[in-house]
């Protein structure tokens, strides 16, 4: 204990206060933090340091904003921001922690003793002590009931720290009943976009430990920055990026009673706005050059540090007439001309959706001129997010510039470009069931409709393995994603009246297992409950702020808890190991997009009181 209170205390020592014990049981404990300050308080921020490392914290009248392996940084809520001189505040708080040894915790308040606001004061980055919990495979948690767990709508949004739910009355707000609140994950899954952010940050950044990166990102003066990090690196491919960006504005613009009523409109507005700007930014029409890459993840990938003290320069790549990628271009008109529709009838940005239609439509034309797949030329990109085909994009940009515009030749040239047929994944690289959905809201042509049918039934246990609890597993990366995608396909597909019921039900099954109805109890989206991973393959994520040095190798969970990210996920056994240098738990912007949107649809149908019952869990 004195051992870690010497390093700690570099900052606060002759500042800590002791934390009363109130109970003590076979792992965990209950305290109280008497706040007793000498000057007037209006807002505070408080970190309470432990002498032994500290699993699940939960605290009453606070919210968590930073959480190490001993140390935990709480906010104020804004009811209890000030305290007058001399008055006396106490906060209850529970943590699980191991043994039943006595526990030591003291605390301080930033401002008051030392440490700037705001962001947590941390002991320099020293080696954390491995965790005792060693990171095999989780065993399903025994719910205990402690007396003291408060379940309202409140407590849990401002347990979330940011950006909360309010006035979504829980008891109200769903015309039929969920298993999971789809609401909540719904508004988490879009920090995850927040925290994926490149570029200089807005002052509403809600993301306390992401601070400006990549601010230097420019060819010969041109400015490339802004757009979002692919996965737990600091690369910028726009292939992903764009699919997850028309992805995320088509649920908004099909299911948007869904982010109104849980007041996300706002936020995911901002959150779509991030990579369409960039990619006006890419589009030189011009010169006929479009960037389609910003870092190269072979060098990049070398070094585990945070985006935002990366000091390689960030080299980007191009397509040209000489290098053509109609795939990658195509994918961006995609993006860019659904984004006209969400910037025009969602989000009331009139002349940011006009720039986005300009440029979506000459994009397009360049697209069809120059084809080509992207990848066999820009070698960067091949390893990652290769691209096997065209038309399928083609199809997809075709048809958003109909839906934008209502010219038949675009729709004509989108029927021309479609592949018939049951695609192998809706994902980055595959937009072909995606596009069937679209060409049958326009046209209500059966071979749409079938195409849709037949990939639903595929997924839904006909030819691909569907795991002892459920999932339908598609493949070893991501396995969450293929199914959340196909969640989202089947949502869509229910709205469009294509078998509705059945295909809630599908999505319910897959989403449920992803938020819980899976062997662990986990939540594969973080944040989500109480059971989530804590060690996301995610640089920003896993190393201290301000720090240049940090271990991917590190056992020790996250120190900034990236919300809102879906994890890889399991595998063909529900086999799943809370490691980050697991393929397991990955996350990437291409993994959050058909998840997101299949929640948006599952609450849009709870709130018009059509969601039928969930499917019972399997495990
Ligand atoms: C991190 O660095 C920035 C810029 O120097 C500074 O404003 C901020 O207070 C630092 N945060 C911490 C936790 O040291
Ligand atoms: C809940 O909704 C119903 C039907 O819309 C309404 O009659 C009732 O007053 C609402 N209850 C609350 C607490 O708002
Ligand atoms: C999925 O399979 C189940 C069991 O065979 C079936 O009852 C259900 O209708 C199927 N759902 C869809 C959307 O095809
Ligand atoms: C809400 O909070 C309760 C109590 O802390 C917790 O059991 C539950 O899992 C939380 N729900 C969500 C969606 O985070």
């Amino acid at each position: 204990m004195l051992y870690y209170l010497v390093l700690a205390c570099v900052a606060a020592c002759s500042a800590l206060e002791p934390v009363q014990v109130l109970d003590r049981w076979s792992g965990g404990m209950k305290g109280r933090i008497t706040i007793t300050p000498p000057v007037d308080l209006h807002g505070w921020t408080l970190h309470i340091l432990f002498d032994v490392p500290v699993g699940h914290f939960q605290i009453w009248r606070a919210t968590v904003v930073w959480q190490n392996e001993r140390e935990v940084a709480v906010r104020n809520v804004n009811y209890d921001a000030d305290i007058r001189a001399g008055s006396t505040q106490t906060m209850d708080f529970t943590i699980t922690a191991d043994g039943t040894e006595p526990v030591g915790a003291k605390y301080y308040i930033e401002g008051i003793h030392e440490g700037p606001l705001g962001e947590p004061t941390t002991t320099t980055s020293t080696t954390h002590a491995p965790t005792t919990k060693t990171s095999t495979t989780r065993r399903p948690t025994t719910t205990t009931t402690q007396s003291t767990t408060i379940t309202t709508t409140e407590d849990n949004l401002s347990w979330l720290g940011v950006r909360p739910l309010t006035n979504v009355d829980q008891g109200n707000v769903t015309g039929s009943e969920m298993a999971y609140d789809y609401h909540v994950a719904l508004g988490l899954s879009i920090l995850f976009y927040d925290a994926q952010r490149s570029g200089k940050l807005p002052n509403n950044n809600p993301i306390t430990w992401r601070g400006d990166s990549g601010v230097d990102d420019a060819v010969e003066g041109h400015d490339l920055t802004g757009g979002w990090y692919d996965a737990g690196d600091d690369v910028k491919f726009n292939m992903p990026m764009a699919w997850a960006s028309w992805v995320l504005n088509y649920g908004l613009l099909k299911f948007p009673d869904a982010y109104e009523r849980s007041e996300q409109t706002a936020a995911m507005c901002d959150a779509v706005r991030w990579p369409l700007k960039y990619f006006l930014k890419c589009w030189l029409p011009a010169e006929d050059t479009l960037y389609v890459q910003v870092g190269d993840r072979k060098t990049e990938s070398a070094y585990w540090e945070r985006p935002e003290t990366m000091d390689t320069p960030h080299k980007a790549y191009t397509v040209t007439p000489t290098c053509p990628g109609s795939d990658v271009s195509a994918k961006m008109v995609s993006a860019m001309a659904s984004g006209y529709l969400v910037f025009r009838d969602v989000c009331g940005r009139p002349i940011l959706a006009d720039r986005l239609l300009a440029a979506s439509k000459s994009l397009y034309t360049f697209a069809k001129k120059n084809r080509g797949l992207y990848s066999d030329c820009v070698k960067q990109a091949d390893d990652y997010y290769g691209s096997t085909g065209d038309e399928d994009e083609l199809a997809t940009a075709a048809v958003w510039l109909y839906k934008a515009t209502g010219h038949y030749t675009y729709l004509a040239e989108a029927i021309d470009f479609y592949n018939d047929g049951v695609a192998w994944a809706f994902d980055w690289d595959d937009d072909n069931v995606g596009t069937a959905l679209l060409l049958y809201e326009e046209t209500s042509l059966e071979v749409y409709r079938e195409d849709i049918e037949g990939f639903i039934d595929v997924y839904n246990g006909t030819s691909v393995v569907t795991t002892p609890c459920g999932l339908t597993y598609i493949d070893r990366w991501g396995s969450n994603k293929y199914a959340a995608n196909a969640a989202f396909i089947a949502t869509a597909a229910a709205a469009n009246g294509i078998n509705p019921d059945d295909m809630k039900r599908y999505a319910m099954s897959q989403i449920n297992y992803i938020l819980g109805d899976n062997p662990y109890h986990i939540s594969y989206e973080i944040g989500y409950g109480d059971n989530y991973p804590r060690r996301p393959h995610h640089m920003g994520s896993s190393c201290l702020v301000n720090t240049t040095e940090c271990d991917v190798n590190d056992p020790g969970e996250n120190p900034n808890v990236l919300y809102g990210a879906l994890v890889g996920g399991p595998d063909d056994v529900d086999g799943y190991n809370d490691v980050r240098s697991d393929l397991h738990n990955d996350v990437a912007t291409n993994y959050n997009a058909g998840f997101q949107g299949a929640l948006a649809g599952l609450f849009h149908f709870a709130l018009d009181d059509i969601l039928p019952p969930s499917p019972e869990p399997v495990c």
